[in-house]
């Protein structure tokens, strides 16, 4: 069943061709310029440079909040589409600087595929770690990028080792550098034994890199590539053959292996190959678990069924005169029309699907129709909450989004009482929006609020402020971890520095003062279960 304007294969053709990902990665690994280099490659602009703002006070068009410009980063996560070959990307912002948040966790649940990239000298980092976490729970496949190449890293054999120790994943090399450092002159691909040699580019990479490509055993004539380089390839090549793991889609898709490529992205060098490799194997939408009204579980196949989303991502005022805020919608099944009237489930009413946009390479457009996969931002009176289903058919939601383990903690009140009924409303509001989680002690006696990231905390403040006018003052509290509990918390022997409270779903939560005081709850609890995301 679908709308009758669309016959099924123009819906299966477009939804075949969407790749919906997100980068995960820690702070400088290289996000952004890879970003750039995604626009470069795929025409959308010529010259590479564009895509910058994070940092040093150059501004992007997502760069809308006072705060945001005071500080010179972008606290947004949105969503860019754009073509790249044949196929139509959806690429989502995981913010990850200051600004890593529960939001930057919400985005990958709305996307298919993630690309991890790493930096070459630095290895698996924290962000990474977390972000990947994520992905393996809602079972996203992760191709990885190792980065920056063209600097003094690490041995790509020992990258590939921690790769598949922190992660818990099966690596397997798709290429292979041949050297390092400023003698990283190209890849090998290892399927075929291809060699593509590449030539600097202007500085920082602003266009298309040149590549020579020749075969492997003729490498060796080569007047880039020395004695020393060459037999390091041959010793990798062999070495991996013997020990490295294979290669299959299939196992890529259901997240027990991810390939692994080199590049730097800085030079443009590996990138194409990355990216051609990247639309092949990153899956287009899928079918999504759903539960039906009477509590069946269903899958929604995002051909046949017709049009439905889920809100993953609120943001707010994006005019500070109202408080709009704007809801990103990911479409799970079928095609989407401008003031289409969709089915609110939560609510239990129509709404219509008025003045939709997205951001085609950062420019605001209004999207006349879209596709499963795509991303569309409707302006949101009010009515939509994170985690809502819309549809046309009615009668099932999308299963609830994970709350992620907040780390930092607080106490928050106003500084003058009778400004208490506008916070608590200004609260309330920015809890359900995302911003931070409400906690509560388990007599109830206490509130607090937490956050993954610090920033959210000034983000709420400065919008209670702004929006509510309401001048708070903010008592941090001393913990940085925290875990959901299962079983009796009666019989849980807390750790020193620890407390327990509950969540908006009246779930016991444990804050503990350090990651060492959460493994040592786990150990004298073997009876309870400790859990990272709710
Ligand atoms: P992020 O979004 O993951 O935080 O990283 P971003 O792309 O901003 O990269 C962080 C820094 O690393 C930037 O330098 C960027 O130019 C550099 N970089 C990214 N990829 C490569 C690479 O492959 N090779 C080398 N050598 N450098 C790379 P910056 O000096 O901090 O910023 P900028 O002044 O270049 O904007």
């Amino acid at each position: 069943m679908t709308t009758e304007t669309t016959p099924l294969s123009e819906l299966a053709a477009a939804t075949a061709r969407r790749r919906t990902f997100a980068i995960i990665s820690h702070p400088d690994a290289g996000k952004t310029t890879l970003t750039e280099k995604l626009l470069l490659y795929s025409g959308l602009i010529r010259t590479a440079g564009m895509v910058r703002g994070r940092k040093g006070g150059k501004t992007t068009a997502s760069d809308w909040m006072g705060m945001e410009q005071e500080r010179g980063i972008s606290i947004t996560a949105s969503a860019m589409q754009f073509p790249y070959k044949n196929a139509v990307v959806n690429l989502l912002d995981t913010p990850g600087h200051q600004d890593f948040s529960e939001d930057t966790y919400r985005t990958l649940t709305a996307a298919d595929s993630a690309i991890m990239v790493i930096d070459a000298a630095k290895g698996v980092e924290t962000q990474t770690r977390k972000l990947f976490a994520v992905c393996r729970m809602r079972r996203i496949p992760v191709l990885t990028l190792i980065n920056k190449m063209d600097l003094p890293g690490r041995q790509p054999l020992d990258l590939m080792t921690e790769v598949e120790q922190a992660l818990s994943i099966h690596a397997s090399a798709i290429n292979w550098p041949i050297g390092s450092g400023s003698d990283f002159v190209g890849i090998v691909n290892r399927a075929d034994s291809m060699v593509q040699l590449f030539s600097k580019t202007v500085r920082g990479g602003a266009t298309r890199v040149e590549t020579n490509t020749l075969p492997l055993a003729e490498l060796g004539s080569h007047s880039r590539v020395s004695e020393e380089m060459l037999a390091q390839v041959q010793h990798d090549l062999e070495l991996l053959e013997i020990a490295g793991n294979p290669f299959t889609r299939a196992q890529f898709l259901s997240g027990e292996v991810t390939p692994v490529f080199f590049a730097s992205a800085l030079t443009n060098f590996g990138v194409e190959t990355f990216l051609d490799a990247f639309v092949d194997l990153a899956p287009s939408p899928g079918a999504r678990p759903a539960d039906r009204e009477d509590g069946a579980e269903v899958s929604v196949n995002p051909i046949e069924m017709p049009f439905s989303a889920y809100v993953f991502k609120l943001q707010a005022n994006m005019n500070p005169k109202h408080r709009d805020s704007t809801a990103f919608l990911r479409i799970c099944s079928g095609r989407f029309e401008r003031d289409m009237v969709v089915k609110h489930h939560r609510l239990g009413r129509d709404i219509r699907l008025a003045r939709p946009h997205s951001l085609v390479a950062q420019e605001r457009s209004t999207v006349e129709e879209a596709y499963p996969g795509d991303i569309i931002g409707i302006i949101n009176p009010g009515v939509f909450a994170i985690g809502d289903t819309v549809s046309l058919t009615g009668g099932f939601n999308f299963k609830p989004l994970p709350q992620f383990q907040p780390e930092i903690f607080a106490r928050l009140r106003p500084t003058d009482v009778g400004r208490r009924k506008a916070f608590d409303k200004g609260l309330s509001q920015m809890a359900q929006e995302g911003t931070v989680q409400i906690m509560r002690s388990l007599n109830d006696q206490e509130a607090l609020i937490a956050a993954v990231g610090r920033l959210q905390f000034d983000v709420l403040q400065y919008r209670l402020r702004h929006e509510y006018r309401v001048e708070t003052i903010l008592d941090a509290l001393p913990f940085t971890c925290s875990a959901w509990l299962d079983g009796d918390p009666s019989t849980f022997k807390s750790p020193s520095a620890s407390m327990m409270v509950k969540d908006k779903r009246n779930r016991v939560v444990v804050l503990f003062g350090d990651q060492l005081m959460k493994t040592i709850a786990r150990d004298r609890n073997p009876d309870h279960v400790l859990r990272d995301m709710g």
